[in-house]
């Protein structure tokens, strides 16, 4: 057998290289993202194991992807099927899958008659195609927010708003402001009729409804509902980004249907991908309503692999688990236990836990969040240091009850960190 086929045999990674692998990685992997924490081999429910054989309780699930955990059976089935039939065809073709995906997310965000959706590979993809739609309304000025992340491909990172990621990459595209986060003044602000007159219309605002790169920050109540009525007023589009909190990680399908988050408005575009593949890589544009789904026409734009068909029998896998399964109501309780828990759980490093479902940020009182993930890591929990004195958890939606106890008995146990930690916090590679 070649070499190369070897290496795709799962298990064919003999044990106990871990320090191998890892100076391999540092010698043909582009150093874009630091050196890697551990080299992972397999991964089975909530659990990842190191090719050491050191097995981790996974509360990252790459980062809000692995919605129904790791070599979730109905997945695996799912891809190898399609797969077998018929792996991929050119987009001069369709195929029931995806077109079946694309009526399951309109059916799911109830999306109303002329809606219709592009399929991407990633989330970066999806906001490009977002960003592109916004050029079709007509010339004038995109807001985001401050602390925005929505990618790192050039549109995309016009919207994205720190400095330390654009300023290499300049120009970017232009016409992008930001705003202040959460702040309804510095919205009415950018719409009013000054602002309209020295910079012109606004013909979009691309917003999170809680922002995960950012720390886990959800916006205020009443933000969106205020956002809604500003663009509506200004003919402008309203593109919610739930790359991170879409296909079910708050707790409902998408974060903006949550009443107390989204006020019951109808936005114009919701952009995801992340969980929605379960891990495989696959993003989607919901464009809602007639106007909003033919801002590109035939033509405009296009993706030889968006809405390939193995791509979307992971997503159709995907969604049709987390509604068999009842996985909504799951993060619902199983993320309120888990917050309730850590808030409770005595450390005199932990503050609070804020954010919704299975996305929360652990905020603690002081500026040790790598640390904290460093001694996780070692006592078996992968976590993200999403911010100086955060740490992130955005575990699969099938985390169970036990499991998220066990996480509370990790912060119980949390010790006051004195060394400086290898982990790196996200501003720094990611
Ligand atoms: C809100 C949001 N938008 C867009 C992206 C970019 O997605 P991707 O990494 O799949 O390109 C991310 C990734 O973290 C995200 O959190």
């Amino acid at each position: 057998m070649s070499d190369l086929l070897a290496l795709t045999e799962p298990g064919s990674v003999a044990a106990g290289f871990s320090a191998q692998w890892t100076d391999r990685y540092t010698h043909a992997v582009m150093d874009t993202f630091g050196p890697p924490q551990r080299v992972l081999v397999r991964g089975e429910g909530c659990y990842v194991w190191d090719a050491d054989g050191k097995r981790y309780l996974d509360l990252l699930a790459g980062i809000a992807v692995n919605a129904l955990g790791h070599a979730h059976p109905t997945l695996t089935a799912a891809i190898s099927a399609q797969l077998g039939t018929l792996g991929h065809v050119s987009n001069f073709f369709g195929t029931p899958t995806q077109i079946a995906l694309a009526e399951s997310l309109l059916r799911l965000a109830q999306a109303p008659d002329g809606s219709r959706v592009f399929l991407t590979n990633s989330g970066t993809e999806a906001l490009e195609a977002a960003f592109k739609m916004t050029r079709r309304v007509g010339p004038g000025r995109v807001l985001a927010l401050e602390g925005a992340f929505h990618g790192r491909s050039m549109g995309a990172l016009a919207l994205t708003h720190k400095q330390a990621y654009r300023e290499p990459f300049e120009p970017l595209p232009g016409g992008v402001e930001h705003v202040a986060f959460g702040d309804t003044t510095a919205l009415d602000e950018a719409f009013s009729p000054a602002a309209v007159a020295e910079r012109g219309p606004v013909v979009a605002l691309v917003v999170e409804p809680l922002q995960g790169e950012a720390g886990v920050r959800p916006l205020p109540p009443g933000y969106l509902a205020h956002a809604r009525r500003l663009t509506s007023d200004a003919g402008a589009l309203l593109i919610l980004d739930e790359v991170q909190t879409g296909v079910g990680r708050t707790g409902s399908w998408f974060a903006y249907q949550h009443p107390e988050i989204g006020g019951g408005i109808v936005p114009d575009v919701v952009t995801l991908a992340k969980g929605l593949g379960g891990g495989f890589p696959v993003g989607a544009v919901i464009a809602y309503g007639e106007r909003a789904a033919t801002l590109l026409g035939r033509g405009q734009h296009g993706s030889t692999f968006g809405g390939n068909p193995v791509a979307a029998a992971a997503a159709l896998a995907t969604l049709g688990v987390i509604e068999r399964d009842g996985l909504l109501g799951q993060v619902h309780d199983v993320g309120a236990l888990l917050r309730e828990e850590i808030e409770l759980c005595g450390s005199p490093l932990v503050r609070e836990v804020r954010g919704r479902g299975l996305l929360l940020a652990v905020v603690l009182n002081a500026p040790v969040a790598a640390q904290v993930a460093a001694q996780a890591l070692e006592a078996g929990f992968v976590m993200n240091p999403v911010a100086p004195d955060a740490v992130r958890l955005a575990p699969p939606l099938i985390l169970t009850a036990e499991q998220a106890r066990e996480v509370a008995g990790f912060f119980a146990t949390l010790s006051l960190p004195t060394e400086p930690a290898d982990v790196p916090t996200e501003g720094e590679t990611r």
